[in-house]
């Protein structure tokens, strides 16, 4: 894809359009080895290298990264608090988190430049599958689980869809809910009657949370794991 090299270098952080139009100006900028002077260049950036100062620039139409997210961030692109771009070292224009964790919630988040794909995921016309681990104040009881499952009410406007609940201990549980309500999981067991004591995303559609991941850290998606959230989920026909 043709991209002006100005555009290209500002998305990734270089600098305003004056800075690096400065830079391109001062020859630092290469196209396969070549320096331009023209501050409206373009390349094919999926088969030309673009150096600034001989190192090569890692572009790509979408950015995509993992993040394990840690507790004490907001799941917001600015704040005056920590917020989870604070953890991505990449200055890339126009990344943002995909959904909303709240700041106390760990876990898997998608950090990406890629709206169209973030849309689909948190449409409530496909029902993405979000898994969690959740630790509860009180072991959970039958009845509580049942009521769970089967769509609790918790306000007089909000009554939440059927879910899935696995059994891990006592006091844990796995929960797999398909709404992208704001406090969906611990509303759901406060609504039964118990307290969600500790949070964390582990899966959001077939995308699973690196292991090998802390708290705070990232990584880029492979481009299996791209194609796997790409792919199309069968559109439901009755809106609840
Ligand atoms: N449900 C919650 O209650 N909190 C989250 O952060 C995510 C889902």
């Amino acid at each position: 894809m043709k991209i002006r090299v100005d555009k290209l270098l500002a998305n990734l952080g270089y600098g305003t359009r004056n800075e690096i139009h400065k830079l391109i100006r001062q020859g630092a900028v290469t196209i396969d080895g070549e320096i331009i002077r023209n501050i409206s260049a373009h390349t094919d950036a999926d088969v030309q290298t673009v150096c600034v100062y001989d190192e090569p620039v890692d572009y790509r139409e979408e950015y995509y990264f993992m993040l394990n997210k840690p507790a004490g961030y907001l799941s917001v692109t600015e704040s005056d608090e920590p917020n989870v771009l604070d953890l991505i070292a990449e200055k890339i224009k126009g990344l943002f988190p995909c959904g909303r964790l709240d700041k106390d919630t760990e876990g898997l988040l998608l950090i990406t430049t890629d709206g169209k794909l973030a849309h689909e995921l948190l449409s409530p016309k496909y029902r993405i599958e979000k898994e969690y681990e959740a630790v509860l104040r009180d072991p959970l009881k039958a009845e509580q689980k049942q009521k769970i499952e089967a769509g609790i009410r918790y306000d007089s406007e909000t009554v939440y869809r059927p879910c899935v609940i696995r059994e891990l201990s006592e006091n844990t549980v796995r929960v797999i809910v398909t709404e992208g309500k704001y406090h969906e999981v611990k509303n759901m067991f406060s609504a039964a009657g118990n307290e969600v004591m500790h949070l964390k995303r582990i899966r959001m559609k077939d995308l699973i949370l690196d292991g090998s991941l802390a708290p705070g850290e990232y990584r880029e998606l492979t481009e299996e794991e791209i194609e796997a959230l790409r792919r199309p989920s069968p559109v439901l026909k009755q809106e609840v």
